[in-house]
């Protein structure tokens, strides 16, 4: 993929959900990822909160700051041309009051340079995204399994699955869809409920273990790359193995290293030997040698 593509818009998002042209989300947490995603040519990168677990190294994305975030952000907006970047609003950046969520809204737009925000949730949530929305700023909503309220959750569940809770699901994307968000990411959702609720929206709608009914697609970037240690959700599919690639990688090197063959002849600068001839003269002087012990005085 070059870079030639014009840049996606919102207004393009929604002709792709039109035309039935499926939208390739990922998520991106700095400035090589972003040349990735730049280059295989995804329609829309979220700096999202995930960043915690994926390269912060926390157990949840509840601890993920909005000064981290920011850091990250401005990374991926380096390394971006064409898809719209959306930035993810970290838990507690939103959910108190109108005024904050606008505040932290124009944080990450103004130092971030996201095109978007995202935030999760229905109930409260609901008047953030108007709030913010009101203000100028784009927003993406976020249903169904919605990781900063995991506790609230009782853990990484899947969500929606009785007709009551998915009753509730598609109301609060009706919700968030009436107060203008732009899109909606559905995650962890059966795809039967998700077929039923999209149908009845506008707007596009995104899934991460949704089914195939959404507009779109997200996936985590490290886990479907296979960068991600340990277990993965049901809904990764890894495209690659980057993390056994890395790990072969640096062991090869290590092991190189270790056994004297790297650096080789060919990683090494040259010089001219008259240069070599000159220097070890140099150094050869007795005046030299009886300097090699240091004759300081303190400073006045
Ligand atoms: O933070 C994130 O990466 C997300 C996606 C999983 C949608 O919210």
């Amino acid at each position: 993929m070059s870079g030639e593509r014009k840049p996606v818009t919102l207004p393009r998002l929604t002709e792709m959900k039109e035309a039935g042209d499926p939208i390739v989300m990922v998520t991106a947490y700095d400035f090589p990822s972003a040349t990735v995603a730049e280059q295989a040519g995804v329609d829309i990168v979220l700096v999202g909160d995930t960043a915690a677990v994926t390269i912060l190294g926390y157990e949840g994305t509840e601890p993920v700051s909005m000064d981290e975030l920011v850091m990250l952000g401005k990374a991926v907006r380096r390394g971006l041309k064409t898809p719209l970047m959306i930035g993810d609003m970290p838990m507690g950046s939103y959910e108190a009051t109108n005024e904050l969520a606008i505040q932290s809204a124009q944080r990450l737009v103004k130092e971030t340079g996201c095109n978007a925000v995202k935030l999760e949730g229905g109930g409260t949530s609901v008047d953030r995204a108007r709030a913010i929305v009101r203000a100028g700023i784009p927003v993406m909503g976020h249903v169904g399994l919605t990781p900063q309220s995991a506790n609230a959750l009782g853990g990484y569940r899947t969500q929606g699955k009785t007709a009551a809770a998915a009753a509730k699901l598609a109301e609060e994307a009706l919700a968030l869809q009436s107060v203008g968000c732009f899109a909606i990411v559905f995650e962890a959702v059966p795809a039967a409920v998700t077929e039923a609720v999209v149908s009845r929206l506008e707007v596009p709608t995104i899934g991460i273990g949704a089914g195939p009914a959404t507009a779109g697609q997200v996936l985590v970037f490290h886990d479907l790359l296979g960068i991600t240690a340990g277990r993965l959700a049901k809904f990764v599919k890894p495209y690659e193995d980057i993390r056994g690639r890395m790990i072969a990688g640096v062991a090869a090197y290590a092991e190189e290293v270790r056994a004297g063959t790297f650096p080789g002849p060919e990683h090494v600068y040259s010089i001219d030997p008259s240069e070599i001839a000159e220097l070890n003269d140099y150094l050869d002087q007795e005046s030299l040698a009886s300097q090699s012990t240091w004759d300081w005085e303190p400073l006045p």
